[in-house]
């Protein structure tokens, strides 16, 4: 069965105001609850896209068509840096978003805590970014976008992280995509991982364990 794309880039072009050509003739199609590699070396505008997807910028031509279908067209980015609130918990710095978004306490405390039980850091609710390790901060960070999930532009989320916490990381982020049905579009610079992401989900999910002890 064919499912219709949630989003689709028309022939864009991209041009920055120093008259670099980021982009030329873009078409690509997102499929809903996929996970969509973009690598390519770097300069070649893979951040570009994930910004005009976004709604950063304008495109010199081109359009965006987004399927009306699909009712929640919540986006979240994330970053090579994880981005932490230094001054607050594990738990508020997932919980603050949710927050901000008005959700009742008690409800956004409950999402608060799946969505850290989600990436493997239960037990870690009050501990402060400086106590943890690299890969968990960004587990963090992918725990404070999976509470509003539908698309995820992730860029170069990895890319500070040293090879075997990138690989877990690799393997968790792919079950997290199957069990939450999200669509991720997601940007590396790396051949091994764009070829790994999409094609090879193991249909467990379970987190891998990077755990570590905050005190
Ligand atoms: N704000 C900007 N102003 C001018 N040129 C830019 C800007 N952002 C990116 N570029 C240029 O556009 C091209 C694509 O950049 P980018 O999308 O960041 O590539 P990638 O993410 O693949 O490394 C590069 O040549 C870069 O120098
Ligand atoms: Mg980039």
């Amino acid at each position: 069965m064919h499912t219709s794309p949630i989003i689709s880039l028309e022939n864009i072009s991209k041009t920055y105001v120093n008259g670099t050509i980021a982009l030329q003739d873009l078409n690509l199609e997102i499929t809903p609850a996929t996970l969509v590699s973009l690598v390519g070396p770097s300069g070649c505008g893979k951040s570009t896209v994930l910004r005009l997807i976004a709604g950063l910028g304008n495109m010199k031509t081109g359009a965006i068509a987004w399927n009306h279908t699909h009712n929640q067209h919540r986006l979240a980015y994330v970053f090579q840096e994880a981005a932490l609130l230094p001054w607050a918990t594990v738990l508020d710095n997932v919980w603050l978003p949710l927050k901000l978004a008005k959700l009742p306490k008690r409800q956004a405390l409950v999402a608060a805590s799946e969505a850290i039980a989600q990436v493997g850091l239960t037990g870690f609710e009050h501990c402060y970014p400086r106590e943890l390790s690299g890969g968990m901060k960004m587990r963090v960070s992918i725990a404070r976008v999976v509470t509003q999930p539908d698309i995820l532009l992730m860029d170069e989320p990895f890319g500070a992280l040293d090879e075997i916490t990138r690989s877990k990381l690799n393997t968790d982020i792919l079950n997290l995509q199957h069990q939450m049905q999200l669509t991720i579009i997601f940007v590396t610079h790396s051949v091994y991982e764009a070829v790994y992401l999409p094609s090879s989900h193991n249909g467990s999910a379970s987190w891998s364990s990077d755990r570590r002890y905050c005190h």
